[in-house]
């Protein structure tokens, strides 16, 4: 038979992985807590309409990524992102009406029907935020400087800052259509997928790779030109309180993004271009002032970001710890085992991660298992430690071994492998407090 095999662009994650996987969802968890966002966890399934609405029926997502299907004549949609679904679910529950200022964050797969490289996939993990009910730019500016200070903690190299403004639908309005007659002479020099967006959305030619597009926007106008004096002086403050808090950045005027819910600020993250190429945007987020409105809430302002966490990881020079357990409990001969697994379970209680082979392997095939999931101790259980009532505690890191009374052995043990876990954990912890 042929052996199935996971769907195209969509990966495991093995036990061997999950360690970097922890460490990095750690740090943002961390850091967000600090910041004061609280979780929020809603379907993975939304209307269809939800995401045609929050994210223009233009965009690429939209037009040809989701998965979408009808259920008993229901139009659902496995969410490509988390934004739509958390504004749907703070104007369904009337969040607003509780608090002024709502922080938000979020963790979890998304999927967009994407052609798979490396660092794009079709399922994919987001660690996102939103902000309602602050229009900003001092949370703009904090959420920067926050996620720069989280890419540094995760030793991501060649972080890059972009920033820029949109402003709100006029501009915007405005500007889509200063952008199509000035490329609308040029357009039988355009690549086939801009000459499409020339009708549809000419903004995102500016995002285009393509060397016939991009000399076609070389000389376009910009749409620094067409911001109010309102949006102007929203951007003029975000930069200031970036240039106060020493958070590098430079502002892309070219730089729109791929969902047309946005307003005002727009930001990216890129690093490691080296392991990424040009797919290395790491964090991609900005201002969506109209969306809660446009989902049948009040006029609430928000702003937000998601990091794809796949190439994070790709990104990132922080390691896992390697050891699965502490301790192992080695029985030699069926009658240790019993003993093995009430010592074993002593451990436990007491906050050590232990395993005890159970299968009555020799000793030498025990140390070896005790080296694959790198316990620093082994426990040795044979006929004449049962007769004595003690143990032999073999330390794989400082070479020793020396048999021990059962009674105190269970004390040493735990205080040893305590003092070696502090140790482990404030060496773990001083990256995230690294700043740049
Ligand atoms: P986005 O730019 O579409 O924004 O995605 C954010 C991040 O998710 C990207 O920078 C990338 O790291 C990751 N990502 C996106 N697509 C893929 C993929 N196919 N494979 C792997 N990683 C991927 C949003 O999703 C917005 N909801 C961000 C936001 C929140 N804006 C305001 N609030």
């Amino acid at each position: 038979m042929t052996p199935l095999r996971a769907v195209k662009g969509m990966n495991d994650v093995l036990p061997d992985e999950v360690g970097r996987w922890q460490r990095i969802e750690q740090a943002f968890v961390q850091t967000l807590s600090l910041h004061a966002f609280r979780e929020v966890r809603t379907p993975y399934v939304e209307p269809t309409p939800l995401f045609v609405r929050a994210m223009g029926e233009g965009t690429d997502v939209v037009e040809k990524e989701m998965y979408s299907f009808v259920h008993h004549g229901d139009e659902l949609t496995l969410r490509p992102e988390g934004t739509a679904g958390a504004a749907r679910a703070y104007v369904e529950h009337s969040v607003h009406s509780r608090e002024p200022v709502t922080r938000w964050w979020y963790i979890g797969p998304m999927f967009r029907a994407e052609r798979p490289q490396r660092g794009r996939y079709r399922q994919f993990t987001q660690v996102g935020a939103e902000i309602f009910g602050d229009e900003g730019p001092g949370s703009d500016a904090e959420m920067i400087d926050m996620l720069v200070g989280l890419c540094t903690a995760l030793r991501v190299p060649g972080v890059e800052v972009l920033v820029n403004s949109l402003g709100g639908p006029a501009t915007r309005a405005q500007y889509r259509d200063a952008l199509a007659a000035h490329l609308a002479p040029k357009a039988a020099s355009l690549s086939p997928d801009s000459l499409r967006r020339l009708s549809t959305n000419p903004l995102r030619i500016l995002d285009s790779k393509d060397e016939r597009d991009r000399a076609a926007v070389a000389d376009a106008p910009t749409i620094h030109e067409f911001l109010g004096d309102a949006d102007r002086q929203h951007f003029a403050k975000l930069r200031e309180y970036l240039d106060a808090l020493g958070t590098p950045y430079s502002v892309d005027a070219g730089l729109v993004r791929g969902l047309d819910y946005y307003t005002r600020t727009l930001f990216e993250i890129k690093g490691a271009a080296d392991k990424l190429g040009a797919g290395n945007t790491l964090v991609g987020g900005g201002r969506y002032d109209g969306m809660i409105a446009d989902l049948g809430g009040p006029r609430v302002p928000a702003l937000g970001f998601a990091a794809g966490l796949e190439r994070l990881l790709i990104a990132s020079a922080v390691e896992s710890s390697a050891a699965v357990i502490d301790a192992l409990v080695a029985p030699i001969g069926p009658d240790a085992i019993g003993p093995g697994l009430a010592l074993a379970r002593e451990l436990r209680a007491e906050g050590i991660r232990c395993e005890v082979d159970a299968r009555g392997s020799s000793l030498k095939s025990q140390l070896r298992r005790a080296n694959l999931l790198g316990a620093r101790l082994v426990l040795i259980l044979g006929e004449s430690e049962l007769r004595e009532n003690s143990v032999q505690v073999k330390d794989l890191e400082a070479h020793t071994q020396e048999r021990m009374a059962r009674d105190q052995a269970l004390r040493i043990v735990v205080d040893r492998l305590l003092a070696a876990s502090r140790t482990v954990d404030a060496a773990a912890s001083q990256p995230i407090r690294e700043r740049p």
